[in-house]
């Protein structure tokens, strides 16, 4: 965790971050004078990337003003808040923790905001979200220890390419507008008859990096020339094989060869000492700057844009430029 516990948004105001008998709190200050304080009741996000921090209000959820962004080990804004001013007040839908964990149960207000039920949240990503309800699995393999084959559970492998595709969209393909309540999908259904994204697949050039991989990698040429390719063709989701590029080349070999002939192959002549096999990734899917999702550091006075990796698979010339520099 970084040094100082602070975030100063300007020299009248600062979010003291503190640990007291086991509670972690965020407290606002304007001019030295404390003004709110809230402990911290969830957090989300492993912080791969980064944590924000939620806070009860008898049973609603609000963001705390300050989150975590692990790039650069430092404080920032939390996302959907101004860097200039301290907010507590943003309140956090259900469908925040449709995609953030694995249930929770809820009620919409009638002004708009939403009560949950505590103690029915089960955190984190489970089996269940991607290979569907597991109770009946786990009775029946607890009462047939013999059996070798798996029933009464969603196997991934008899799915269409769609149904596989809609397990991870219903989490990866950005903000979607939804039409049935939160958590109402299950692995199998169509997920369009529970809400239907909200940007055009045909205008890529619009579409934020940010949390759609699904818009991005559909929309481009390696998924639709082939009749396979979805997201397990370059992800194992049981293990975690971040930054390891040659494990995600092997994986764009299995389809394009290398200083071949053909026309799928890599057609770039690169300077010595690059071999293409070893990183395909960082030329043809770059980390772009997100559109979305922009903070501002503890200590830094400049706003950035999250970094995230595009799943629209092109040339990009400016990235090979940097990534050949960068390799020298
Ligand atoms: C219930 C929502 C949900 C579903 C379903 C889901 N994901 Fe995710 N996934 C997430 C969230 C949230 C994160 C970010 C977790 C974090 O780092 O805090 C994530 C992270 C990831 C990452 C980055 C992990 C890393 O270690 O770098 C990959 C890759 C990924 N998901 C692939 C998939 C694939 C493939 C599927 C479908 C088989 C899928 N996910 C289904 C919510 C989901
Ligand atoms: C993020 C989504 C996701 C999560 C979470 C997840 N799986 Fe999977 N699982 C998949 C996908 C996708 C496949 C198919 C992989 C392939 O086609 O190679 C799969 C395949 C499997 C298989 C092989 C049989 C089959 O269905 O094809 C087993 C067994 C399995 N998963 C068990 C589990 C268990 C147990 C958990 C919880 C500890 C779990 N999975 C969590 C997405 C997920
Ligand atoms: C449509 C699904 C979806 C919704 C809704 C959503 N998220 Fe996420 N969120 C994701 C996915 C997927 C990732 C990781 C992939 C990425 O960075 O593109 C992520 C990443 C994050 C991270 C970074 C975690 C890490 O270390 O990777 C935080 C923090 C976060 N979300 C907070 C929130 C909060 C708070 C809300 C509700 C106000 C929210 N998200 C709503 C899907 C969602
Ligand atoms: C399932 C097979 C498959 C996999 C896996 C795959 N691709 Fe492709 N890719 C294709 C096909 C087919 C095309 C279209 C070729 C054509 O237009 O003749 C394509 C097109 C491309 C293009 C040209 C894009 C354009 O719009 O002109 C690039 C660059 C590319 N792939 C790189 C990659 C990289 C890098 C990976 C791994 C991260 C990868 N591909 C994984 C099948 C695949
Ligand atoms: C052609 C190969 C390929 C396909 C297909 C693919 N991914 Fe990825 N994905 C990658 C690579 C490579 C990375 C970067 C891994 C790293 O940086 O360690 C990545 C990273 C991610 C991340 C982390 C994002 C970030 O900015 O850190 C998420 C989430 C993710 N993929 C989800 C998905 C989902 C969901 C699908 C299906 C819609 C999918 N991927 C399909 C190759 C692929
Ligand atoms: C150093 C950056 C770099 C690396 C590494 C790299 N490529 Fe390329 N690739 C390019 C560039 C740039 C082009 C466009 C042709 C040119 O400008 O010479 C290209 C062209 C391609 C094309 C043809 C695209 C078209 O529209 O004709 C495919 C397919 C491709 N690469 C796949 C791959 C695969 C698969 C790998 C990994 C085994 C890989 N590339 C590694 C930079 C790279």
């Amino acid at each position: 965790m970084p040094g100082k516990n602070q975030f100063v948004y300007n020299k009248w105001m600062v979010v003291e971050l503190e640990k007291k008998k086991d509670v972690f709190l965020q407290t606002a200050y304007m001019n030295g004078i404390p003004t709110e304080q809230r402990a911290f009741g969830i957090v989300v996000g492993s912080g791969r990337k980064g944590q924000t921090y939620l806070y009860w209000d008898k049973n609603s959820l609000y963001q705390l003003p300050v989150s975590y962004y692990t790039p650069a080990n430092d404080w920032c804004n939390s996302p959907g808040y101004s860097e200039n001013y301290i907010r507590f007040d943003r309140p956090i839908p259900a469908t925040c923790l449709e995609c953030h964990s694995t249930y929770a149960e809820s009620k919409e207000k009638k002004d708009g905001g939403t009560v949950f039920n505590k103690k029915s949240i089960l955190y984190g990503v489970d089996c269940e979200r991607c290979h569907g309800p597991g109770a009946a699995h786990v009775a029946f393999h607890t009462q047939h220890p013999e059996a070798k084959t798996a029933s009464n559970i969603i196997s991934a492998k008899n799915l269409s390419r769609q149904q596989r595709l809609d397990a991870c969209a219903q989490c990866h393909s950005g903000l979607r507008k939804h039409t049935q309540p939160a958590f109402s999908f299950t692995v199998g259904q169509k997920l369009d008859d529970f809400s239907t994204p909200n940007y055009d697949v045909d205008t890529v050039g619009n579409l934020d990096v940010h949390g759609n991989q699904y818009g991005l990698l559909t929309a481009c040429r390696c998924f639709k020339m082939t009749a396979q390719l979805d997201c397990s063709s370059c992800h194992n989701v049981h293990v975690s094989e971040r930054q390891n590029m040659t494990a995600f080349s092997q994986r764009c070999m299995s389809c394009h060869n290398v200083n071949g002939v053909a026309h799928d192959s890599c057609s770039y002549k690169p300077p010595t000492g690059i071999i293409l096999a070893d990183n395909c990734v960082d030329c043809h899917m770059p980390l772009l700057p997100s559109k979305k999702i922009t903070l501002k550091l503890a200590n830094e006075s400049t706003v950035e844009a999250d970094m995230v990796r595009t799943h629209f698979v092109n040339v990009y010339q400016e990235a090979t430029k940097r990534f050949v520099e960068k390799s020298r």
